[in-house]
C-alpha cells in the first residue's frame, strides 16, 4: 500500500485506490485491457499471472483490507486456492454453517483424505481455540452465512496462532468498511467480490488478501496453477462498484438496522438474527419451510433470489438449496439489505410475512 494511503479514511481509499497515476492524458479510471499476452521483456507476460486491470483491482482491494490482494475468477476460486495452501492431511477448523460452497468443499476434501476437518460453532470461542490444537488452518466467517453468528475474532486469532495455526477470515458479509481482519491479526482475508464489493449483481469475482508478501506470492502461484484468473471486464466493473462501497454499505446498514428492529416480535416470526451491524440478517419464519416460501414468493419490492451485497434487497429461504447445512432451520430466510427506501422495504416485507399467518 502506498504510504499516504495508510492515513486515509476507508471512504477515501474506496474512491481513490487502484487508479492510474495522475498526469496529462492519463485516464481517471483503470482501462479495460483485454489481452492474454504482453510483449516480452516487461513485468507482465501472461494474464493468468498478472494483467493491468486485474492489478488495479488488486491495488484497491489490498488498500481496503490493509494487505496484498490477489484476484480470482470467483469467491469459490479464491476459497479453493486457500484450501490448496495447506499440506496433505492437515487439520482445518471451520464453522458448522459456513457458506455452503465452502462447507461442502471442505467436507469433500475431508472425505478424500486431503484434509482432516474439525467443525466448530464460530461463536463458541473456547471450542474454536481448543479445536486449533494441532491444526494448520482456522477458517472463519464472521458474521457467518446464514446463521449470523459472530466470532470473537481477536480471541480466536490469538488462540489459533498460539497453537501454530494460520487464520483465514471470510470478510464477505462485514466488508472492509466495517471490519479489517488483517488488523486483528488474521493471515488471510477472503472476499466474494461478487457481493458487496461489486455491489450490482453483475459480475463474479473473488479475492484473497494476505498480511505478508510471501504468503501473497504463494496465493498468486495458486491462481496461476489453478487457472482461476478473472476477466479484465469484471475487474473493471468491480473497481467501479468499489467507488461507492462505503456509501452503499452505510445506507444498506441503516435499512438493516431499522427493519430488523421493527421485525422483532413480528407475529409471523420465531426469531430475528441480526448482530447489530452490517447489511445482512436472517429471520426464522414461524410457519417453517412452506410459510417461508410463501413469504419469499409474495414480495414485490424485495427480490426473491440468491446472492447478496447488491444495491437491490434480496431474500431467499436457504434450505431450498439441498446442500445447505442441516444446522440452518427449514424456515430461515436470509435477508440482504439494499439501498432502497426503508418504508418501501418495510411495507413490502411486512405484507409478505403476513400472508403466512
Ligand atoms: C460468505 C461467502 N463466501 C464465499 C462465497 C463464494 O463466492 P462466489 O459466489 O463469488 O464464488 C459466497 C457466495 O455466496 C459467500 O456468501
Amino acid at each position: 500500500m502506498p504510504e499516504h494511503e495508510q492515513e486515509l479514511s476507508v471512504e477515501t481509499i474506496a474512491v481513490s485506490a487502484g487508479r492510474p497515476p495522475a498526469g496529462p492524458n492519463q485516464p481517471l479510471n483503470a482501462p479495460i485491457v483485454p489481452a492474454s499476452a504482453f510483449h516480452a521483456g516487461g513485468d507482465i507476460e501472461y494474464a493468468r499471472e498478472a494483467a493491468p486491470t486485474t492489478s488495479a483491482l488488486e491495488a484497491a482491494i489490498g488498500a481496503l483490507e490493509h494487505g496484498s490482494a490477489v484476484a480470482f475468477s470467483s469467491g469459490m476460486a479464491a476459497a479453493n486456492a486457500a484450501m490448496d495452501l495447506v499440506p496433505s492431511g492437515a487439520v482445518v477448523v471451520a464453522p458448522s454453517a459456513a457458506y455452503t460452497g465452502v462447507a461442502v468443499r471442505l467436507r469433500e476434501l475431508d472425505a478424500i483424505g486431503r484434509i482432516v476437518l474439525r467443525i466448530v460453532e464460530a461463536d463458541d470461542t473456547d471450542a474454536v481455540v481448543a479445536a486449533c490444537v494441532g491444526a494448520h488452518l482456522l477458517w472463519l466467517e464472521s458474521p457467518t452465512n446464514p446463521l449470523m453468528q459472530v466470532a470473537d475474532l481477536p480471541a480466536c486469532i490469538t488462540g489459533a496462532h498460539a497453537a501454530g495455526a494460520m487464520v483465514l477470515v471470510d470478510n464477505t458479509f462485514a466488508t472492509p468498511i466495517l471490519q479489517n481482519p488483517l488488523d486483528l491479526g488474521a493471515d488471510l482475508v477472503l472476499h466474494s467480490v461478487t457481493k458487496a464489493l461489486g455491489g450490482h449483481s453483475d459480475l463474479m469475482l473473488g479475492a484473497l488478501v494476505a498480511r505478508d508478501a510471501d504468503l501473497a506470492e504463494r496465493v498468486r502461484i495458486r491462481r496461476v496453477l489453478l487457472g482461476a484468473a478473472p476477466s479484465a471486464f469484471d475487474c473493471y466493473l468491480a473497481l467501479r462498484g468499489i467507488r461507492t462501497l462505503a456509501i452503499r454499505v452505510e445506507r444498506a446498514q441503516q435499512n438493516a438496522r431499522e427493519i430488523t428492529a421493527r421485525l422483532v416480535g413480528h407475529p409471523a416470526l420465531d426469531r430475528v438474527r441480526y448482530p447489530g451491524f452490517g447489511t445482512m440478517a436472517a429471520i426464522d419464519v414461524a410457519g417453517g419451510a412452506d410459510a417461508a416460501e410463501t413469504a419469499c414468493a409474495s414480495v414485490r419490492v424485495w427480490t426473491h433470489a440468491t446472492s447478496l451485497g447488491g444495491v437491490e434487497s434480496l431474500l431467499e429461504r436457504r434450505r431450498r438449496w439441498p446442500l445447505e447445512s442441516s444446522r440452518v432451520p427449514e424456515g430461515l430466510v436470509r435477508l440482504s439489505f439494499g439501498i432502497e427506501g426503508v418504508e418501501d422495504l418495510w411495507t413490502d416485507l411486512d405484507r409478505a410475512l403476513r400472508t403466512t399467518l
